[in-house]
């Protein structure tokens, strides 16, 4: 019987450009979407992006851009990129967009006119980067979150009565265990709630890049609160047209990392308890993908773009390997070895050969049909396999419907080594030099038993390498894979005398060269075309993508001039007032320091413009101790384009006196100068 399924991503923020973070996510989606459909269920798969608030509208204005323009553009890149991959997403929700408006608004309304909503003031501490009211700290004090200082708001707001639903909630995430997965997240959630909630502020008035709060339109509505409500704006809620909605809602899992658990599982079911609606049935959330050691994210600048990796070794190798290498649930590390690591032993030598071995012998050896398993010709090698992979069919999907992904996949994978083991052992190259009547029928029994589990794989492993599958579905004749039943796959049913396509490799081997060309694809992402001299730390080689930076000398900070100078167009050594004016240099102020691993000259820097938090790398590690930096105020060369080092993107230049020979020394001030002011 058909069921209805529906399951989210979360939307993302247009601040930053798509990146494997939040492919992993969707792509986690997109195969739980797919394996609902072919189970036969009545799947909706919703993503988008959330463009309200204050870190876009900075954002925008640091792009130089209208907040619209700006999030027009970024939104379109997170559409083309999973267009691209070859995503299934049944719709794509943009914040910005009328539908979105209304249905917010709508919620809003039915919150207020339930009485879950009054007017106060909110005096304390905000962070923007994690649109967060950040409880118990002081002016300025770091957000308990993300380590960024937060700023001091004080606004008449609109509050909801969170505190209201402490006991009703308690009593969801008691009542229904699997309502927070996994457990260790369905834990941190009680005990805060346990400690007890406070009321929330819902609506901001001191900037108004967001949707109008009904009725007083000085206010805008609280980010979060117009996030969350995708989940049903986009199904029509608060429309003239609410038949997605009453088909598909409640969601049936709203997949999430684990940095926003408490917006999903606090708040969000607060919010629709406060308007009579029903609670989602599930939120997962997954760990973190970490790259050299830390959360891949915009503000570290330490990402991978999914574009290299599908340029290079396809969506399919991107899919397996998030899901395959990563516990969903945990944390993991993303390398480029690693990915061709995987994608040589499981895809290329795994599946991939395994495929086009037994394909090619059934084309051999019986022109090209699936040949007849002989009773009378079976050993118990043969039964073996049919019994593994009756149980694979059944633990894969039990594991994957606990969306234990890599282990659904390594429960596969295991028979393709046992078949693997199985060819070899039976070498069916020897049978078929051989005529005679028995050596025929064991081969045929050998290659209809490997090609019956091949087909087996390769149907299960279906929703996570969509394209791999369905060119070998093709080849062993099978036609569109997108129509088969998943629910009907047992042992036996590759029909005899199927007659094969042409047999192709699926997966090319990958060799050594394809690790740097994906490293310098992602190096060269990041360095806009800089000269590599006039960027902090940039002389210390740490880039292969410019050899000639690496022969520079000595570590150090070149001097403003040196920057703004390009020598070889102002002979006589002079430049005029505007080309000194286009380098806009700033008082920054230094939050964090650290060396950067695995090298002698670097520091990784959080430095603050007072408009926002900026990384830098900078070849300064010879000269300071990390810690004695932090606090100091600095003059940065803040409008460079940004370039990476060490896989880190570094967004500006520090500026200091480079003695020949010596360590560089810091440009610094005698009087105090507030953050952010410009030098000229
Ligand atoms: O939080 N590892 O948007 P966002 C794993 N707009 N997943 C990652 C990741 C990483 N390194 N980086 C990003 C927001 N993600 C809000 C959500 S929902 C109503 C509003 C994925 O752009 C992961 O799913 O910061 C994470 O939760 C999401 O992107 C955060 O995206
Ligand atoms: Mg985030």
């Amino acid at each position: 019987m058909s069921k209805k399924f529906y399951i989210t991503t979360p939307i993302y923020y247009v601040n930053a450009h798509p990146h494997i973070g939040h492919a992993y996510t969707t792509i986690a989606c997109d195969t739980i979407a797919r394996r609902h459909r072919m189970l036969g269920d009545d799947t909706w798969f919703l993503t988008g992006t959330d463009e309200h608030g204050q870190k876009i509208e900075r954002a925008a204005q640091a792009a130089g851009k209208t907040p619209q323009q700006f999030t027009d553009e970024i939104s379109a890149e997170f559409r083309a990129l999973w267009e691209r991959m070859g995503l299934t997403h049944d719709d794509f929700i943009r914040t910005t967009s009328e539908r979105h408006r209304q249905g917010v608004q709508a919620l809003w309304r039915k919150i207020r006119d339930n009485g879950y909503i009054y007017k106060g003031t909110y005096t304390g501490q905000y962070c923007v980067s994690d649109e967060l009211y950040v409880d118990a700290v002081g002016p300025g004090a770091p957000c308990p979150d993300c380590g960024r200082p937060t700023e001091t708001v004080h606004e008449e707001n609109y509050y909801f009565k969170l505190s209201a639903f402490q006991d009703q909630l308690i009593r969801l995430y008691t009542e229904q265990p699997d309502f927070i997965r996994p457990e260790t997240r369905r834990n941190e959630v009680l005990s805060f709630v346990r400690g007890g909630l406070r009321d929330l502020s819902i609506s901001r008035s001191t900037f108004s890049w967001g949707i109008p709060v009904p009725d007083d339109p000085k206010h805008v509505v609280y980010v979060w609160l117009d996030a969350l409500a995708n989940y049903i704006t986009a199904l029509g809620y608060g429309s003239s047209d609410p038949s997605k909605f009453d088909k598909y809602w409640p969601a049936d899992v709203h997949m999430i990392g684990k940095e926003i658990v408490r917006f999903h599982c606090v708040y969000w079911p607060a919010f629709l308890l406060a308007a009579g609606l029903p609670l989602p049935k599930g939120i997962t959330a997954h760990g973190w993908l970490l790259f050299e050691e830390s959360k891949m994210s915009k503000s570290r600048g330490n990402i991978v773009r999914a574009e290299t990796i599908v340029d290079v070794l396809g969506t399919d190798a991107l899919r397996y390997f998030l899901l395959r290498e990563v516990v969903f649930g945990q944390d993991g590390s993303f390398s480029f070895d690693a990915l061709v690591q995987r994608y040589n032993s499981d895809l290329a030598n795994g599946l991939g050969n395994l495929a086009s071995r037994t394909l090619t012998m059934i084309t051999r050896y019986f022109k090209g049909e699936v040949p007849y398993p002989s009773h009378a010709a079976h050993t118990p090698s043969d039964a073996a396999i049919a019994d593994a992979a009756r149980k694979v069919i059944a633990d894969y999907g039990t594991l994957f419907d606990q969306y234990q992904f890599s282990r659904a996949l390594e429960t596969a994978w295991g028979l393709v080594s046992a078949v693997d083991k199985y060819i070899v052992e039976n070498e069916p190259w020897s049978l078929g030099d051989k005529q005679d009547e028995e050596s025929r029928s064991r081969l045929a029994t050998v290659l209809y038993t490997s090609a019956e589990a091949l087909r087996i794989v390769t149907a299960l492993a279906h929703p996570v390498m969509p394209d791999a599958t369905a060119k070998i579905w093709a080849q062993m004749g099978l036609g569109d894979i997108g129509k088969f039943d998943l629910t009907q796959l047992q042992w036996g049913q590759l029909h005899l005398g199927t007659k094969l396509g042409e047999v192709q490799a699926v997966f090319p081997r990958a060799d050594k060269s394809v690790v740097e060309r994906m490293q310098k694809m992602e190096e060269q992402s990041g360095g806009t075309g800089v000269p590599p001299a006039t960027i902090a730390g940039g002389e210390t080689g740490a880039s292969p993508v410019q050899p000639s930076a690496a022969r520079q000398p000595a570590a150090g900070t070149p001097p403003p001039a040196a920057a703004a100078k390009p020598a070889a167009t102002i002979p006589d050594g002079k430049i005029s007032i505007d080309d000194f004016a286009k380098v806009e240099l700033r008082v920054a102020q230094v939050k964090t320091a650290e060396r950067v691993k695995g090298t002698d000259k670097l520091l990784r820097l959080e430095v603050d413009l007072g408009t926002e938090v900026r990384q830098l790398v900078a070849g300064i590690a010879e000269a300071y101790e990390p810690e004695t930096l932090i606090g100091r105020k600095i003059v940065i060369v803040a409008n460079l384009a940004p370039r990476k080092l060490r896989g880190l993107e570094s967004n500006g230049m520090i500026v200091a006196a480079s003695p020949e020979g010596g360590k560089p020394v810091l440009a610094s001030f005698l009087e105090d100068v507030p953050v952010g002011t410009r030098l000229k």
